[in-house]
């Protein structure tokens, strides 16, 4: 096994958009295995709009990384050491752990992952975080009922790519917005029932009442900014708001500021929800299991972007800002 370890540090809290020198590549010694922990050599590296927060410097629901610390986000490993005996040399787990080749972590933090059931970089993907976040945040907030319409930003990305599909699971109109006609296109080749182009497709609101004849219904939104604005002004009466993320303002330097959305919310009666996934923590079990037979019988499909070797982990990042990925952005280390 390598004696050394190449990890990725924070170098400089990004103002504006992320640069790639805002990280730093150093070499150190391979981490010790801790009692009853593991040492995991890293295969897979999953890059996360919410990072954008983790590297501001501020905390938000969870503390920053600090300048010089090893970047952090969700991974999948294979053993290479354990002092617990529930794993064994060469089992392949997922957890949060360092933009790293090798780290220690506590046995307790990761999950293991079955390779006969999917390739393991899913449990990043459409079997992970972001799989999850679709299931819980569409079944849960927006709660849609069969008929309904349902429209989704963000929808080529890894969460919107699983929600309009998981929408049209359950029998509704499906409609997404994404920032390319090759998204655009592969959204519909999902089972999308339309979708526009948000950096050409404009009014927003005279296309999206073209593509939801009978109004919307259910809005699952990733992005927010000025389409949200557009789509409140569709919304029917009693429709749902799931509030998942808001990537087009991550980098901005200053608050938004939008039509306040309160005169739509009252007048249609809407509820408009923000969450995060981890208030569904006790119930991924139960969403992989339905995620994983919907997989398993060809109702639902994912696609990912993949970036080759760990120094192009702060390149991927960078990228789902600019729109580079199409489903889940990894990296393969
Ligand atoms: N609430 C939660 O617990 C939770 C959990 C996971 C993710 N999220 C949120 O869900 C959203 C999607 O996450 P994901 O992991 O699936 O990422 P993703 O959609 O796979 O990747 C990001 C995509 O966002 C789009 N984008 C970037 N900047 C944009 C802008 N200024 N305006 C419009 N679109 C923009 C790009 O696609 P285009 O080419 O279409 O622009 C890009 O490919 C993010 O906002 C994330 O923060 C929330």
């Amino acid at each position: 096994m390598a004696d050394r370890n190449r990890r990725i540090v924070l170098a400089a809290v990004p103002v504006g958009m992320p640069r790639e020198e805002d990280f730093r590549m150093e070499e150190v010694a391979v981490p010790v295995c801790a009692a009853n922990g593991l040492l995991v050599r890293t295969k897979w590296v999953s890059v996360d709009p919410y990072l954008r927060g983790r590297i501001s410097g501020v905390r938000s629901y969870v503390a920053p990384i600090a300048v010089g610390a090893v970047m952090e986000s969700g991974a999948v490993g294979e053993v290479v050491a354990s002092q617990d005996p529930a794993f064994q040399r060469g089992d392949i787990v997922s957890g949060f752990w360092g933009w790293q080749e090798f780290d220690a972590v506590e046995a307790a933090k990761v999950q293991r992952v079955d390779p006969r059931e999917a390739p393991v970089s899913t449990a990043l993907g459409i079997l992970g975080m972001p799989g999850m976040t679709a299931y819980f945040g569409l079944t849960e907030v927006c709660a849609p009922k069969a008929g309904e319409t349902v429209v989704v930003s963000g929808a080529a990305g890894a969460v919107g790519s699983a929600v309009g599909q998981i929408a049209k699971i359950l029998g509704c109109r499906a409609v997404g917005m994404a920032g390319t006609v090759a998204k655009v296109n592969h959204v519909k080749s999902l089972g999308f029932d339309d979708a526009l182009n948000y950096r050409t497709d404009k009014p927003y609101k005279d296309v999206l009442a073209r593509m939801c004849p009978k109004g919307i219904d259910c809005y699952f939104d990733n992005v927010g900014g000025e389409f949200t604005d557009a789509v409140l002004g569709l919304m029917n009466v009693r429709g749902r708001v799931a509030i998942c993320g808001q990537i087009s303002q991550y980098n901005d330097r200053s608050l938004d500021v939008g039509p306040r959305p309160f005169t739509p919310m009252l007048v249609k009666q809407l509820r408009v929800e923000g969450f995060l996934v981890s208030r569904w923590a006790g119930r991924f079990g139960e969403g992989r299991e339905q995620m994983a037979g919907w997989l398993k019988q060809g109702r639902l499909r994912y696609e990912e972007t993949v970036y080759e070797g760990l120094e192009s982990a702060p390149r991927a990042f960078i990228g789902l800002f600019l729109g580079e990925n199409t489903g889940k952005a990894l990296v393969s280390v």
